[in-house]
C-alpha cells in the first residue's frame, strides 16, 4: 500500500531516512567543543527541570546553524533533502518547513502569492492566520459564506455555486483562499472548485490545517482526498495537529507552476526566525519518515477505530454521532471519518457545559466544543483501548447527566452572516483607534478581530461594520461559555474601533 503513495514519487528518495536528525546527530558526536549559541552549550547550563523535560541527548543535539544542519531559508543539505523527501512523500512540486505552525505556513503562503490591492476570495469560517495574512499581504477580502448545517449548529464546506457566484461577480480577483477540510472534518468539492478559478485565472490556496493525514488514507472509501491531490496550487498543513511532529511545525506544499516557489519561500524567510529550532525541523522530519513507513496501516486503524466509535455512540441513548448521512444534499462531499463530532441535541447539554463535565469528571478532553456539539480527534496515535474508555465516558455522560432533549438545534445565525466591509483589514489595522462599550458599538467599524476560540473563526474582523445582530449573538456564545480571542479586552465589554474621522456619522 506504501508502494501506492511512493510510487509517483522520484525513486531516488529514501523514505527510511531521516536526513535532519542524522546530521544533527553527526555534529553532536563530532564533539567539537562549542563556543556558538545556544547558550545552554548542549544542555551543559541547562537547568535541570530543562533537562528533564528536553532530555540530556535532546539537548545535545538543540544546535542550529552549522554547516552541517543547513539554512532553513536557502536549504542546500540536510533540510533539502528532508523537504524533498516530504514533496515525493505529498506529491508536491516542493515542501517547505514551517516553525510558526501553519499560521506562518498561511502567512507566507499569503504574502507570497497575492499583491498589495489584490482581491481574495475567503470563505467566512476561515481561520484567523487568513485574516492575519491578508493584513499582512494588503488583501482585499470578498466573503463568501459556507453551507450552514443546520441541524448541528455549525458551518460546513463552501459550495461549488457560491464560488461559481463569487468568481462571475469578482472577475479580477486574484485567488480563492480554501479551508479544506473544515475543523469539522467536512470537505467541499475542491476539485470542481480549482476547475472553476483556474478556467478564470484565479489561483487556489488551501488551509488544509486539518488534513495533512489525509494522503495516508486516500484508499479509503469515503475519505477526503487531500487538496494537493485535487488541483491545489499551494497548500499548507498542520503536520502537529494530526501526525507525530512537535506543536509549531507544519509543512507548506506548492502544487503547481501557476505561482513561485522562490517568492514564497523569500516571504517564508521574512516571517520566521533566522534561528530556527532543530528539534523542530527534525520532529518535523521523523514524522513524515514515519507516516512514509507506517502511514497507511496507521490511519487505516484510525478509521477502523472511528467507524467503531461512531457505531457505537449511536447506540446511546439521546447521542448522535455524525455519520455520512449527514452528507446528503450538502455542499459537503466527503467527511474525515476521525473527527468525531457528538450532538447533544438529545441529552439537552449544551457543548461547553459537556467538555467540563468530561474533563473534570471523567478525565477525558476533547478538541472543542460548540452550542450543539462535541468535536474528538483520533489519531493515527490511538488505540482500541482508547476508544473503549471514550466510548464509556460517553455513555456515562449521557446516563449521569444528560437533561430533557433540546427542542432544536442553536444555530448562531448572527455569527455566520457575512459583515459588511468598510475598509480592508489592513487598512483597519493601521487606522486611529478608539475605545468604546462593545454594546454600544453597531454600526463602527471594528479595529480588531474578534474570534470564539477554538475553532479560530473571527465573527469579526478589522474593517468590518459591526452589526446590532452580532453583538447580541457574540453576547450569547460568551453567555454560553464560549472562550473569546482577539480583542484586547478578552471579556469584550469594550472594543476597539476605527476611529470615525471628523463629520462622519456611524450609525
Ligand atoms: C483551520 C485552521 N487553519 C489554521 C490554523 C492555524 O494553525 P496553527 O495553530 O498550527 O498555527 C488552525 C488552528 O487551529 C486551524 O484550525
Amino acid at each position: 500500500m506504501l508502494e501506492d503513495i511512493t510510487r509517483e514519487n522520484n525513486s531516488k528518495l529514501n523514505q527510511n531516512e531521516a536526513p535532519i536528525s542524522e546530521a544533527m546527530d553527526k555534529y553532536a558526536r563530532d564533539g567539537a567543543l562549542a563556543f556558538h549559541t545556544p547558550g545552554h552549550k548542549q544542555g551543559l547550563g541547562a537547568h535541570p527541570r530543562l533537562k528533564q523535560l528536553i532530555t540530556p541527548e535532546g539537548l545535545r543535539q538543540e544546535v542550529s546553524l552549522m554547516e552541517e544542519l543547513d539554512d532553513l531559508h536557502s536549504p542546500s543539505g540536510c533540510i533539502k533533502e528532508a523537504e524533498a523527501l516530504a514533496a515525493g512523500l505529498w506529491g508536491a512540486k516542493d515542501t517547505m518547513f514551517m516553525i510558526n505552525g501553519t499560521t506562518g505556513a498561511i502567512h507566507a503562503m499569503l504574502l507570497g502569492t497575492l499583491r498589495p490591492g489584490d482581491t481574495v476570495l475567503v470563505p467566512r469560517n476561515a481561520h484567523r492566520s487568513i485574516i492575519g495574512g491578508i493584513i499582512l499581504a494588503g488583501a482585499q477580502p470578498i466573503y463568501i459564506v459556507p453551507e450552514i448545517v443546520e441541524a448541528l449548529g455549525i458551518a460546513g464546506a463552501l459550495s461549488v455555486a457560491a464560488v461559481r457566484k463569487a468568481v462571475a461577480e469578482n472577475p479580477d480577483a486574484r485567488a480563492l483562499i480554501a479551508v479544506y477540510p473544515t475543523y469539522y472534518g467536512m470537505a467541499g468539492d475542491l476539485q470542481a472548485i480549482a476547475a472553476i478559478l483556474h478556467d478564470h485565472n484565479m489561483l487556489l490556496l488551501v488551509d488544509e490545517a486539518h488534513g495533512a493525514h489525509l494522503k495516508f488514507a486516500q484508499n479509503i472509501g469515503g475519505m477526503p482526498r487531500q487538496a494537493l491531490d485535487l488541483g491545489a496550487d499551494v497548500v499548507a498543513q498542520s503536520t502537529h495537529k494530526v501526525l507525530g511532529s512537535l506543536t509549531q511545525t507544519s509543512m507548506l506544499h506548492i502544487g503547481s507552476n501557476r505561482v513561485s516557489g522562490e517568492r514564497i519561500r523569500e516571504a517564508g524567510a521574512l516571517l520566521q526566525s533566522t534561528s530556527p529550532n532543530q528539534l523542530l525541523l527534525a520532529s518535523l522530519d521523523i514524522a513524515r519518515l514515519q507516516m512514509a513507513t507506517e502511514g497507511v496501516e496507521r490511519l487505516e486503524r484510525a478509521v477502523g477505530l472511528s467507524r467503531w466509535l461512531r457505531d457505537n455512540i449511536n447506540t446511546i441513548s439521546g447521542l448522535y454521532c455524525v455519520g455520512e448521512e449527514i452528507l446528503k444534499g450538502t455542499a459537503t462531499v466527503a467527511l474525515d471519518f476521525t473527527r468525531i463530532i457528538v450532538n447533544l441535541r438529545g441529552i439537552g447539554l449544551p457543548g461547553p457545559e459537556a467538555e467540563l463535565v468530561l474533563r473534570h469528571e471523567y478525565k477525558v478532553q476533547c478538541e472543542l466544543s460548540d452550542n450543539n456539539n462535541l468535536l474528538f480527534i483520533i489519531s493515527m496515535a490511538d488505540t482500541e483501548e482508547r476508544a473503549h474508555r471514550l466510548l464509556a465516558v460517553l455513555k456515562l455522560l449521557a446516563s449521569e447527566h444528560g437533561r430533557e432533549r433540546a427542542e432544536k438545534p442553536v444555530v448562531p445565525m448572527g455569527l455566520f452572516t457575512a459583515n459588511e466591509v468598510a475598509l480592508s483589514p489592513r487598512e483597519a489595522f493601521y487606522q486611529t483607534r478608539k475605545r468604546v462599550k462593545f454594546t454600544e458599538a453597531a454600526g463602527c467599524i471594528a479595529a480588531e478581530t474578534v474570534t470564539f476560540y477554538p475553532p479560530g473563526v473571527p465573527v469579526l474582523c478589522p474593517g468590518e461594520k459591526i452589526r446590532a445582530e452580532l453583538i447580541g449573538a457574540v453576547q450569547r456564545q460568551m453567555k454560553a461559555g464560549m472562550r473569546v480571542v482577539g480583542p484586547g479586552d478578552s471579556s469584550l465589554e469594550y472594543i476597539q474601533i476605527v476611529e470615525p474621522s471628523p463629520g462622519t456619522q456611524m450609525k
